[in-house]
This record gives structure tokens, C-alpha cells and sequence, in this order.
């Protein structure tokens, strides 16, 4: 053993049974973990249920007589010893807590390493959407999809629910035979006729990678590692859209080394999905609100690709450190775009990321808790701590490093960190010391006013945030200040301005616009009628925040139609911060909430203090 593995070794030795500690888990895995799991499962469409059992692979890594498990609503039938010896086993199931869901104590004689739980999950479970036909875009039949992140994987197998816990994993799924079922996992076997799809996962994964999607779906081949499933009537926009995923994928190997999950294929589904994207290793989820038809939201896919390497390869051991996951992906999300699509295409992503992130650190407070890298997370439920802070404070330290030491050495240095840590999990303090030894060491003179504690561990912005500036902006400020010396919307020069600039556009506008102001720009631009999810979403938090009545019942079409939480949020926040509006969020929000993702939900819920 060299004395570097052997020293991680110690390490990681050291650190299980104490730092490591997940709040947001009832596991203790420095004790007992699993190390394979074999999920087989009935997809009940009537009962909205998924039935069926999960056998758990054990390793001990001391003495033990329970395995403590998460679960959350799950319905526990029997628990036994499979194996050489059989048996039932004796369990117990803790009061639920809010969000935590319940511990499952199973008694665990000393010579089982292999038991069966057989469970069902309920309706409302939190990882789970159960869509109708209707819901669907071709309304052929039911669809299901799983968002496991953060901690929702417990509410539909029954695991350690913790990011610090890896396991390869094999599943059997069962379906109505007309319905298709993917995962996040090699497809082994499929036979349509019966309904029965077989998959395996031979990489270890934390629980909150597990995915599965059900519906009527259909596929297009992209490259030979590249394809993008969807409904039929989606498929071919889709593959359209993400045309270049395999450039991407070359550029990315290029910069961080082999992918290492051979094939990247992506699923679109359908629009209450909560999240842009989700970066199920082999099998992205994706929200169709990111088919603009012109490819320039594409720096979405290039983000999940880039959780292969940052999140899925190396992995933040608790939710407190998300940074690590998206301020890594979001860097090497801009490095991706700028290798495929030029250097202004990343810049201005780059731009509009720290305007977003100035007005979180505002919202919050320059001295919130929620605007430290290092987040301590204990009692709060990680989907409420979720900001812009760890993907784009996290990126910026990325960014900064790179102007301190040079491209080369920090491209060189990510390859180490992500060489040395493959498949494992880590912690604020483990990158701030593999920074410090492996990018900072011997090259102190180049430090300056840096300080890479205050950036870690810090509230609010440093001084130090390096500032880009782009042509692609430059042109459309230009436009920006004829506009408020008087020039008319129409004579404006906007010619093959692409999203982003329109983005930047529309942000920088006075912030009070009369309604006949909204007006002239709506009719020389066609906000209101844009096709353009993000462009629209701009144009819409404009229109509350003036009162442009125009736009209203496209913003209550648009809110009904998809449940994005990065749009649903922000709107029906503006809406309930203002007296007037405030009706008008309740009556959307009544009638959009069954479409909504049971995560989306429960965050709509809270800010619109709904019974
Ligand atoms: N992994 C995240 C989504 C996520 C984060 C789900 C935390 C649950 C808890 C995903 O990679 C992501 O960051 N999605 C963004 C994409 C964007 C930053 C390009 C989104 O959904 O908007
Ligand atoms: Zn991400």
C-alpha cells in the first residue's frame, strides 16, 4: 500500500464514526452499511403503490445486533435473512418526523449479511409522481418518475439514506406491458410483452442517484453512447435540442478525464417534473421546459454531464456540502460550454449566474448562515437551505483559483481530486486540504488577499469574486441604455440575440415600467407570446412586479402547465409579497397544485401557507 492510500485509508477510518455522522440520516453506517441492493418492484398505476421487496447486501465494519435504516410512509411487511441461513427478523418502526421520515430498527442475528424487506410504498410518497394520462403529452397512458434528491430515495426503498453510502444495485421492474420503465442503470433485459425490464448498476452510487421513470416512452440515438428518451410526441424536439451532447461528452473527457458510466443517455419528461435537470448517473431527467427549439438552453445538459464527474464520481458526504457537488459541476459546466460553444456563450452564463446569486446573498441577508459554502444543516430539511449559493459561490471559488494558479495547474489539479476520490464521498474540510496541499502548497507568493477559510467557511460575497465581462453583453447594455435615453423598443438593434442576451435584456430594465411602457415592449418583442421558457419567466416577474395585466392569464396558463420549481417559486413569491397579487397566486395555486410534484408542492405549500 502506498503511503498516500494508506493515509486516506486512516483518514476515512478516522472520520466514519465521527465527522462523518449524516444529520439527515438514521443509518450508522460506520457500523453497518450496505454495500448491494436488489430492488423488484410492481408498478401499480390504480393503487398509485409500488410493491415488491429490496434485499440489502450488508458489510460490517463493527459489532452490531440492529440495522438502522431510513424510511418514510413505507408500508413494512416481513423482514428476513436470506442466504445460507433463512429466517424472519424482528423490526421496529420510530414516530415519523416531519421530514426525516422514520428509522426502521431491524434486530440483525450476527452471522445475516443478505436480508429481504418486502414493503409497499403509499400515494403521497415524497419521491414519487404519479401522473394520469391527461397530465401527459400524448395522453396515451399513466406516467411515474422518481426525484430521490435529497432525501426522498427513504420514501420509496428503504435504505441508508445518506450521500456518504455507496452501493451497486440490480432491479426487476414490473409494468402494464403497453408502459416502458428506464432507471438509472444498464438496461439487462426487456421484455415488453410481459412487461418485466431488468437493470443493473455496476458502479457504487448513493441512494439519491437511484431513479426510475414508467410511461409510454420512445428513444433517438444521439451517438453510439448518447440517446435521449421521451413521449413520442417529444422525442424528435428532443433529439434536436441536444444534438451536441456528444461534443460535449468529448470535451468534458478532454478536461477531466474518461467518463466513466459508458453510456449518458437523458430523459425528457413531462413538465411538472420540479427541477431542470437531474443527474441520474447512465440517465439524466430532464424538464421539457429546456426545448426552446434553438438550442440555447443547453448548458443544462452540459451541467448534469458534468455531475459525472463532480456529485456522482465525487460526492458530497452530507447535504451541508452541496457545494461541493454543484459549485464543482456548475465550473465545469461553463469549462464545457466554453469548449463547445465558445468563450462568450460560457461568460454570459458566468454573468448571469453572480447577478442571481447577488440577489440570493441580498435576499438572505450578506450575513445568513444559507450564504456559507459549509453549510452546518442539522434540523432543517435540506430542500428549505436550497439557494443559488452553493452552485454559484461554489463556482466562483473554482473560478478564482483558476485566476490564481493558472488553468493549467487547476485543470491538473482536478484530475487528481477527482482520480484520487472516485467513488467516494467528502467533506468541506477534506477539499480544503486537498486545495491546500495539491494546488496551494509551494505556491503561497501568488495568494495575495486570498483567503480560502473566508470563502469556505465565510457569510455573504467575498471582495475578491472575479468579474467577467463579454461582447455579447456589451452589445445588448449598448441597446439597454438607447432604450432609457428614449429610443423606441422597435428601433432597437436585437437582431440573432440568443437567450441569454435577452435574459440579460430584460433584467436590467428599469425596474418600474408603466403599463404603457410593458406594452410597447411586448408589442415589439412578443414576450408575453414567447415559446421561450426562461425568457418568459423573466418577462413574467416583470409583469407582476408591474402590473402589466396583459401577460396575467399567459402567467396562470404557464404556471398550470409545468411544475419547474425554479419559475413556480419566484412567481407565486412576487405574487405573495404583494397585497394585490395575493389572490390571484391563491386561485392559480388551487388549481395548479395536483399537477405539482409532491417536493414542489411542499415548498408551494409553506409560502402560500395553504391548509
Ligand atoms: N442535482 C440538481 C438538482 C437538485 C439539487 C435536486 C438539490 C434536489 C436537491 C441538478 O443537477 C441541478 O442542479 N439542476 C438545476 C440545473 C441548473 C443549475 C443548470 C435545475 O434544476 O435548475
Ligand atoms: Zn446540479
Amino acid at each position: 500500500m502506498s503511503p498516500r492510500i494508506l493515509l486516506s485509508f486512516l483518514v476515512v477510518l478516522a472520520l466514519i464514526p465521527a465527522g462523518l455522522a449524516d444529520p439527515h440520516s438514521f443509518g450508522n453506517p460506520g457500523q453497518i452499511s450496505i454495500r448491494h441492493l436488489e430492488l423488484d418492484l410492481s408498478v401499480d398505476f390504480d393503487r398509485s403503490i409500488l410493491e415488491g421487496s429490496a434485499t440489502l447486501t450488508l458489510v460490517r465494519r463493527a459489532p452490531t445486533d440492529s440495522l438502522v435504516l431510513d424510511s418514510k410512509g413505507l408500508v413494512i411487511k416481513r423482514i428476513s435473512q436470506v442466504g445460507e441461513k433463512t429466517g424472519r427478523l424482528g423490526f421496529s418502526v420510530s414516530a415519523p418526523s416531519s421530514n426525516l421520515g422514520s428509522s426502521l430498527t431491524i434486530d440483525l442475528p450476527q452471522d445475516a449479511n443478505k436480508i429481504r424487506i418486502e414493503y409497499q410504498t403509499t400515494p403521497d410518497a415524497s419521491a414519487l409522481q404519479w401522473l394520469g394520462p391527461e397530465q401527459t403529452e400524448g395522453k396515451k397512458g399513466p406516467f411515474l418518475f422518481t426525484q430521490s434528491q435529497a432525501i426522498h430515495a427513504r420514501s420509496w426503498i428503504p435504505c441508508i439514506d445518506s450521500p456518504a453510502v455507496r452501493m451497486t444495485y440490480d432491479a426487476t421492474i414490473r409494468v402494464d406491458p403497453k408502459l416502458v420503465a428506464v432507471m438509472s442503470a444498464e438496461t439487462v433485459g426487456a421484455n415488453r410483452e410481459q412487461g418485466v425490464f431488468r437493470f443493473r448498476m455496476r458502479q457504487p452510487i448513493p441512494s439519491y442517484l437511484i431513479a426510475l421513470s414508467v410511461g409510454v416512452i420512445d428513444f433517438r440515438d444521439i451517438s453510439p453512447r448518447v440517446r435521449v428518451y421521451a413521449e413520442p410526441e417529444v422525442v424528435e424536439k428532443a433529439a434536436y435540442e441536444f444534438a451536441d451532447t456528444e461534443k460535449m461528452m468529448k470535451a468534458a473527457e478532454e478536461l477531466y478525464g474518461p467518463y466513466r458510466w459508458e453510456r449518458y443517455d437523458m430523459i425528457v419528461l413531462p413538465p411538472s417534473f420540479p427541477f431542470g435537470g437531474m443527474e441520474n448517473p447512465r440517465l439524466t431527467f430532464l424538464t421539457p421546459t429546456v426545448l426552446s427549439g434553438d438550442r440555447t438552453l443547453v448548458d443544462l445538459v452540459a451541467h448534469e454531464l458534468a455531475h459525472s464527474w463532480s456529485g456522482n464520481l465525487v460526492t458530497n458526504a452530507s447535504w451541508g456540502d452541496l457545494w461541493i457537488n454543484e459549485g464543482f459541476t456548475v465550473y465545469l459546466e461553463r469549462r464545457i460550454m466554453e469548449k463547445v460553444f465558445g468563450a462568450d456563450a460560457a461568460k454570459m452564463n458566468c454573468i448571469l449566474g453572480l447577478q442571481a446569486l447577488e440577489g440570493s446573498v441580498k435576499d438572505f441577508g450578506g450575513t445568513h448562515p444559507f450564504t456559507k459554502l459549509a453549510q452546518n444543516l442539522y434540523g432543517h430539511d435540506p430542500d428549505d437551505a436550497f439557494s443559488d449559493v452553493p452552485y454559484e459561490k461554489g463556482a466562483l471559488l473554482l473560478h478564482r483559483l483558476e485566476g490564481l494558479f493558472g488553468r493549467e495547474r487547476l485543470d491538473q489539479f482536478l484530475r487528481s481530486y477527482f482520480d484520487d476520490n472516485a467513488f467516494r464521498a467528502v467533506t468541506t474540510p477534506l477539499v480544503e486540504s486537498a486545495i491546500q496541499n495539491g494546488l496551494i502548497r509551494g505556491h503561497e507568493d501568488k495568494l495575495g488577499g486570498f483567503s480560502l477559510k473566508q470563502w469556505l467557511y465565510g457569510t455573504g460575497l467575498p471582495e475578491d469574486v472575479p468579474r467577467v465581462e463579454t461582447d455579447g453583453f456589451t452589445v445588448v447594455d449598448r441597446e439597454l441604455e438607447k432604450y432609457r435615453k428614449g429610443t423606441p423598443a422597435v428601433e432597437l438593434a436585437v437582431d440573432g440575440w440568443i437567450t441569454q442576451q435577452w435574459l440579460h435584456f430584460l433584467r436590467n430594465l428599469p425596474k418600474r415600467l408603466s403599463v404603457d411602457q410593458m406594452t410597447e415592449l411586448d408589442k415589439a418583442f412578443s414576450f408575453t407570446g414567447t415559446g421561450n421558457s426562461e425568457i418568459f419567466f423573466d418577462w413574467a416577474q416583470l409583469s407582476l412586479r408591474n402590473h402589466y395585466k396583459p401577460a396575467f392569464s399567459s402567467i396562470k396558463a404557464f404556471l398550470l402547465s409545468m411544475g419547474r420549481m425554479k419559475f413556480v417559486g419566484p412567481l407565486f413569491g412576487t405574487m405573495v409579497a404583494d397585497k394585490k397579487l395575493y389572490p390571484m397566486a391563491r386561485e392559480i395555486y388551487e388549481l395548479a397544485r395536483p399537477g405539482y410534484h409532491p417536493i414542489g408542492r411542499a415548498a408551494m405549500d409553506k409560502l402560500l401557507e395553504w391548509e
